[in-house]
């Protein structure tokens, strides 16, 4: 309820800034009116023309109940990201049961749409049921390899893109103590990719994770991995920062540096789930700051010519993860919960349209 209420005062802020600004009026008027100018084109239309994806997470619910989710998801994105859908807990909630309803709604959607799929996630340690948690190392490798045939091989040639395994490191950046790895040690990793370029040969395949957007620990041990692995012949073809970051603890000023030493190891680079929180209640000086991270993470991306890809973690902070797990937080996305554009939504159209 309160969460709740302190969103409804953001939305009341950002109506009474824009009217006051000239530039977020333009702009939010613009899109909204499709005046044909080049000012007024969406994110997608700036991005395709650079042939870059700028995409977002979508969430079921909202893409199957409301029109206003839809009308700006598929006016503003040329890729999507399944949020929830395509993880293990959802698609293999049994064993050898599939269900594919939420993964298949959005692979509709994106297709009617003419935005391209990245696929997230095939092997994580959260929102995996617990019959997989559970089998000894055997059978957890053939359910990993099981569960990889089936659910990319059902969407090969439709999914751009896959994140293999996601969130592998621990923060001080050794090997995350999962059950993945307590039953299976290291090999799951290379296991998965193998198992993945056998089921899709055409879609790139990525490691995903958080806390690695700046050069630390843990983007130095994912920088390693990935150079060992790609020596082994494993097939790993881009990594993805997530980029969940707050304006309380400062940018990652080596974000930059950072995509480039993966770059230069032959692979793509991926913001797979940029979001910018603050505490609330948001003001205009916070959101202009967030405005400054978003601006400075698609500039970062657009300065190194293997990052094609930048996706926001759900696009209107209605229906965003971060009040649910960061108690007091939120505003994280470029549009409020009324489908407002922010300054952050100002921030990635200006970069693209440049
Ligand atoms: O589906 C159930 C529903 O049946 C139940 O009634 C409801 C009650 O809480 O929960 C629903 O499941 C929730 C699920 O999202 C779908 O809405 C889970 O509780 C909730 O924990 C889950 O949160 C997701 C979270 O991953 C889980 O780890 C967030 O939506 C999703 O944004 C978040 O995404 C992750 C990426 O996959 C990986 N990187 C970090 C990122 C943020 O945590």
């Amino acid at each position: 309820m309160r969460g709740k209420s302190l969103r409804h005062g953001l939305t009341a802020l950002l109506t009474a800034a824009m009217a006051t600004t000239s530039v977020a009026t333009g702009l939010v008027q613009a899109t909204a009116d499709t005046d044909g100018s080049s000012r007024s084109q969406p994110l997608r239309a700036h991005a395709t023309a650079r042939n870059f994806l700028i995409g977002t997470a979508v969430a079921t619910g909202p893409l199957s109940n409301e029109q206003a989710y839809r009308d700006t998801l598929n006016r503003e994105f040329n890729t999507v990201t399944a949020e929830n859908a395509m993880k293990w807990d959802a698609t293999e909630p049994n064993q050898g049961q599939f269900n594919f309803s939420g993964a298949d709604q959005i692979m509709a959607s994106a297709q009617a749409n003419g935005q391209t799929v990245h696929g997230h996630t095939l092997v994580w340690h959260n929102q995996t049921p617990g019959w997989v948690q559970n089998l000894d190392a055997n059978a957890m490798r053939t359910a990993i390899r099981n569960h990889i045939n089936t659910v990319v091989g059902r969407y090969a040639g439709r999914i751009a893109s896959w994140d293999v395994v996601n969130e592998v490191f621990d923060d001080n950046g050794g090997m995350r103590n999962s059950f993945w790895y307590q039953r299976l040690g290291e090999s799951y990793i290379a296991d998965a990719f193998r198992y993945a370029r056998a089921a899709d040969p055409n879609a790139k395949l990525c490691i995903n994770d958080y806390n690695v957007e700046g050069i630390n620990n843990k983007s130095t041990a994912m920088y390693n991995l990935v150079s060992r692995l790609r020596g082994q012949g494993v097939p790993i073809d881009c990594v993805g920062i997530q980029g969940h970051l707050s304006i309380q603890y400062g940018f990652p000023n080596d974000l930059r540096q950072n995509m480039e030493r993966f770059a230069a190891l032959g692979v793509d680079v991926k913001i797979t789930e940029l979001d910018v929180r603050m505490r609330m209640p948001a003001d205009s000086n916070k959101l202009a700051t967030q405005a400054t991270y978003y601006r400075n993470v698609i500039d970062a991306c657009l300065a190194v010519p293997r990052c094609n890809q930048l996706t926001v973690w759900g696009f209107t902070d209605k229906y965003s993860w971060v009040p649910d797990t960061f108690q007091g937080e939120g505003a994280a996305l470029p549009y409020t919960e009324n489908y407002a554009a922010k300054p952050a939504y100002q921030s990635l159209h200006d970069a693209l349209a440049r």
